[in-house]
């Protein structure tokens, strides 16, 4: 990061995000040329030896960290996590079909929007009462009872909420991990679909990956058109048509990176430490204040704010002038956001905090 050799500031972006710097330098080079190939990896045909290589590394890689059996697909779809939001409805719902959702927050208002395309929307858990400032515990969920699956955001990105359990239910559960997803332990087998935008933990933007049960897929509308049938897909190993190789490329070095780091348990135990040098400040200076409620706190997007708007916007203004950029809140909440995502290191963490210690005592 900020060093006398580095022109790069830290970025606390909600994603686009912070990249492992490892992986972007490898990255340099093989844009150039992969693999003593001559050609760089962005100019491989998807269809070569190069390329497919590059493909079964990175699935291999995925179903290694994410402790991911043979019962399901691992898919690297485009369209972002929000075709997802329509693409598990069109193929699961239909005329007097039900999903019960899990209602947290911006992204799962998009979810639930779509599902009405198709099908009835049961609001299993309804945020809004709560201003989403927290996710909901088992006993909080009414399910319908009649519900073909389950939808829930395990990280909400603009509130900065996230989930510590996998809810309870026996129906299937289709969870939008996007922004959190490989940053800590997830049972994937408690799961029906696990979907998840890389454009946060896992690469750039432009791939979704999608890992879905094998008997779940048989379960789908066989009539979807091509790019939007899971079974299809999976066939052709996410390949129907070009798939988006440069994001690819750069999942499977991030993944390579995530083992290397030591895998999921030693991710969380990072992300936790760097979480608990921000909430300290939030919590120990009497300035600031959390938005998410104890119990529900995102280790990845830290939501706070100042005594009022006008004070928010100064430190926005002021944080990037240190160098400090992407911690003005989402449009739709206002206030403070810092993103520490899987690849943001911990001194950036740091200091923010000497940050919000100055800014506090200057203007407190
Ligand atoms: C939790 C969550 N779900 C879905 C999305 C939408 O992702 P995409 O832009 O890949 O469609 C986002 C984007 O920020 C998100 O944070």
């Amino acid at each position: 990061m900020t060093t006398a050799t580095s022109t790069r500031i830290y970025n606390f972006s909600a994603g686009p995000a912070t990249l492992p710097e490892d992986v972007i330098k490898q990255a340099q080079q093989d844009i150039w040329d992969i693999a003593d190939s001559g050609i760089g990896v962005m100019e491989h045909s998807h269809r070569g030896k190069v390329f497919d290589a590059v493909m079964q590394e990175t699935i291999a890689d995925c179903r290694s960290i994410g402790n991911i059996s043979d019962d399901y697909e691992v898919l690297f779809l485009q369209g972002g996590a929000t075709l997802q939001f329509a693409m598990v409805p069109m193929n699961y719902l239909g005329q007097g079909k039900t999903v019960d959702m899990l209602h947290t927050g911006v992204w799962t208002k998009k979810a639930i929007g779509e599902a009405k395309l198709f099908g009835d929307v049961h609001m299993a858990f309804h945020g809004t009462d709560c201003k989403f400032v927290h996710v909901p515990a088992d006993s909080e969920v009414s399910y319908s009872g009649k519900a073909t699956y389950v939808h829930y955001c395990s990280n909400n990105t603009i509130a900065g909420t996230e989930y510590s359990h996998v809810p309870a239910t026996d129906l299937p559960l289709v969870v939008d991990t996007s922004s959190h997803m490989f940053s800590k332990p997830l049972d994937i087998s408690k799961h029906a679909i696990v979907f998840a935008g890389a454009q946060k933990n896992l690469g750039p933007s432009g791939c979704t990956l999608v890992i879905i049960r094998k008997d779940f897929i048989e379960r789908a509308n066989p009539n979807m058109p091509l790019m939007l049938n899971y079974a299809k897909q999976a066939e052709k190993g996410s390949m129907l048509n070009t798939p988006p190789t440069f994001a690819i490329y750069i999942m499977g070095r991030v993944f390579k990176w995530i083992l290397e780091m030591g895998g999921l348990e030693a991710m969380a135990k990072h992300n936790q430490a760097k979480a608990k040098i921000i909430y300290d400040a939030i919590d120990g200076i009497d300035f600031y204040g959390a938005v998410a409620k104890l119990d529900s706190r995102s280790m990845m997007n830290i939501t706070f704010r100042t005594p009022n708007a006008d004070l928010d916007k100064k430190f926005i203004a002021e944080a990037l002038d240190a160098d400090l950029s992407g911690l003005k809140g989402h449009r739709s909440v206002g206030g403070l956001r810092a993103s520490v995502y899987n690849a943001f290191p911990v001194e950036g963490c740091k200091a923010l905090v000497e940050f919000m210690k100055n800014f506090a005592a200057k203007n407190g």
